[in-house]
């Protein structure tokens, strides 16, 4: 069976500053996505949130970029905006919605988007990652290490079904191109591109034996879109596991290094990617660390199958994942002692959408030649 997943985002305003996603713009959003599948024009739905982000998870038969459902998500996020947010007075009401209105495709108008149309298997285990204070290259590293890095993934090296390699596509996000690139015959240049995660993200996995799709992000950068800072993109990942794919232990896995990422304060700083659970997935210190959420779904048929309440399987809430956390917070720690200076500071290409190119102007006229 045919079955559409879409995972569509957006920053639409938050409770004390860029923190948390009010209860309420929760229970709007389940409303409409409620009312939705009761039409059918969904087969299944999840909301959650990722510190201040508003996630949609949807399930259909609509295929990728579908008109209908992206304009089920923008008006969504609008309505959000309209009745919770701005009534409340919460914090950068209707931030990410950059446009006016609504043309055909959420795509380009702030929102994030992660889409994948599959042939659903007869068993399909679905993992769901979001993360807060961050940008879409912050999943270049795991993504190479799932699906790329046979000391990390043993399937590569196990696995017959997998011995084919991965089929990269990376996303030049800042002109708008992208190529596959075939692993491990184009390792090297994977890792060329991958090493520039705030230009170069990647947007699709394929099983290269069969162009099965493996894993799909949302590749888009606001500050592109806006020519300014707006807040960072807060990417979305969805990644298919088991029989054949990465098992889901080995998706998890790459995770426990808490590696460095852009964004954090005022999206302007390196800090530790942290692996947490749902419950504490919301940016507190320095606005941050950054961090990331899994959840863990089956689909039937489009629905999306969970635990209790059908709620997911919040994957990084295991003690495993303890260690991880607390050497993040040490690397918080070692990156705040760096103050405003580089490298815990962003370089002067990510600084160009920020605040600080008018300071620089500002004092740009009292230089003077050194003779
Ligand atoms: C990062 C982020 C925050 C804000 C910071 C300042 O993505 O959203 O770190 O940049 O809290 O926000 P303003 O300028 O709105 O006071
Ligand atoms: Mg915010
Ligand atoms: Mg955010």
């Amino acid at each position: 069976m045919k079955v559409t997943v879409s995972l569509i985002k957006a920053d639409v305003g938050s409770l004390c500053g860029h923190h948390i996603v009010h209860p309420k713009q929760l229970d709007l959003a389940k409303e409409i996505l409620e009312e939705e599948k009761r039409r059918g024009i969904l087969i299944d739905y999840y909301v959650f949130n990722c510190g201040d982000d508003l996630e949609l998870l949807m399930t259909h038969g609509k295929g990728e970029n579908s008109s209908e459902i992206h304009g089920l998500a923008w008006n969504v996020f609008k309505e959000v905006t309209e009745k919770i947010s701005r009534p409340l007075k919460l914090y950068a009401a209707g931030q990410d919605l950059l446009k006016e209105a609504f043309s055909g495709n959420i795509k380009g108008m702030g929102p994030g988007v992660a889409e994948m149309e599959i042939d659903e298997r007869p068993s399909e285990p679905l993992l769901v990652f979001a993360a807060d204070k961050t940008e879409p290259g912050a999943w270049n590293l795991p993504l190479y290490r799932i699906f790329a890095d046979p000391m990390s993934t043993a399937g590569l090296v196990i696995d017959p079904a997998m011995s084919g390699g991965f089929t990269f596509r990376v996303v030049d996000m800042k002109e708008g191109e992208y190529i596959d690139l075939k692993c491990p015959a184009e390792t090297y240049e994977l890792i060329a591109l991958l090493g520039t995660p705030g230009r170069y993200a990647v947007e699709r996995v394929f099983r290269s034996s069969d162009g099965l799709i493996a894993a799909v992000a949302s590749t888009s950068r606001l500050s592109f879109i806006a020519g300014r800072y707006v807040g960072k993109d807060d990417p979305v990942l969805m990644v298919r596991a088991q029989a054949g794919l990465p098992a889901v232990g080995e998706v998890l896995a790459p995770f426990a290094f808490p590696h460095l990422v852009a964004g954090w304060m005022r999206g302007s700083h390196h800090g530790p990617l942290m692996p947490v659970s749902l419950k504490d997935a919301k940016c507190t210190f320095f606005d941050g660390p950054p961090r990331v959420i899994g959840l863990g779904f089956q689909l039937r048929n489009g629905e999306l199958i969970g635990l209790h309440s059908n709620e997911p399987a919040d994957l990084f809430e295991d003690v495993a994942f303890n260690e991880a956390r607390r050497k993040a917070m040490e690397i918080a720690d070692y990156m705040r002692r760096h103050g405003e200076i580089a490298p815990a500071l962003l370089g002067p290409e990510e600084l160009e959408y920020t605040g600080i190119v008018k300071i620089m102007e500002k004092i740009k006229s009292r230089f003077k030649k050194i003779t």
